[in-house]
């Protein structure tokens, strides 16, 4: 079955259809709405009740109006925003730190890559869209719970994927598959995968590991120092700090997002 998820039907579609997810925006406050369009669906803000109807048949970027006739924009949600406003029961991977992600573990159409924990699917969603219809994601997690939570956000945003299987186990205790090209770790203690990595990993395959503390990161960082199977060892923060440009106001945010998490990076080598 050949994959079509959201971003090709996008591109081939214009105008929004019943089922489509939206967001609405308001100008005025510079706050958008997540929602999924339905023929009676009304959606409440302060500043009046937003018909989904209207959005039928629109094109992006069009105007719908509430009851009071105030002007908000319809738009598709970008990842960014969907992952800011999906249903989460666990710590995400920030976008700030989902575009550092990509790049450092080089992600790409056709890897094979095992990712954990799938926690509510933030990266999960990140990685599907660039692995394309001849990649393959495994997603490994302990509890089905969070599992549920992310197969639904992945539903919501992406449609069916093929290429994704969702397995519920200790990725510390090892994994079947072998050959993988990157394994992307973001739960507590990356070293206890060191196993996990030496067998599965592919010799040139990237690790990347996701921690919140930097003693988390030091503790990874020597264990694959000591491992001995790894080079390229980088280990990383991103921080990223909107401005305000309105008139005579000039300056950075007040509220920025202070600490996230610290990114690892390392390769698989070839020994012997
Ligand atoms: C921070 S959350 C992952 C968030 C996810 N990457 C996202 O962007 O939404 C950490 C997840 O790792 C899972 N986890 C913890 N230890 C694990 C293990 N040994 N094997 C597999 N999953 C594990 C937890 O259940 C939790 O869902």
């Amino acid at each position: 079955m050949k994959q079509e998820i959201r971003e090709d039907k996008y591109c081939k579609e214009k105008g929004f259809k019943e089922g489509d997810l939206v967001i609405f925006y308001d100008p005025l406050k510079n706050k958008s709405y997540l929602q999924r369009l339905h023929r009676d669906g009304k959606f409440m803000t302060h500043r009046g009740i937003i018909e989904h109807r209207q959005a039928l048949d629109k094109e992006e970027g069009e105007v719908v109006l509430t009851h009071t006739e105030r002007e908000f924009f319809v738009f598709r949600p970008t990842l960014n925003e969907f992952i800011k406003k999906m249903a989460r029961k666990s710590a995400i991977m920030h976008p700030k730190d989902l575009g550092i992600v990509l790049l450092w573990a080089d992600i790409y159409p056709g890897l094979k890559i095992v990712e954990a924990g799938s926690g509510s699917g933030a990266l999960l969603l990140a990685l599907l869209r660039l692995v394309g219809e001849k990649g393959e994601v495994i997603s490994y997690d302990v509890r089905e719970d969070l599992q549920e939570i992310a197969k639904e956000n992945i539903k919501n945003f992406l449609g069916e994927v093929p290429n994704l299987k969702f397995k519920i186990k200790d990725i510390y205790t090892g994994i079947e598959e072998v050959d993988v090209d990157r394994i992307i770790l973001d739960l507590p203690c990356p070293w206890e995968a060191l196993n996990t990595l030496k067998t599965s990993l592919r010799s040139g395959g990237i690790v990347l590991a996701y921690l919140p503390t930097i003693t988390q990161s030091e503790k990874f960082v020597k264990s694959l120092q000591q491992a001995g199977d790894f080079s390229l060892i980088e280990t990383m923060e991103s921080i990223v700090r909107p401005w305000n440009i309105e008139g005579l106001s000039v300056r950075p945010c007040h509220r920025i997002i202070g600490h996230t998490g610290f990114i690892t990076v390392a390769r698989k080598m070839k020994r012997g």
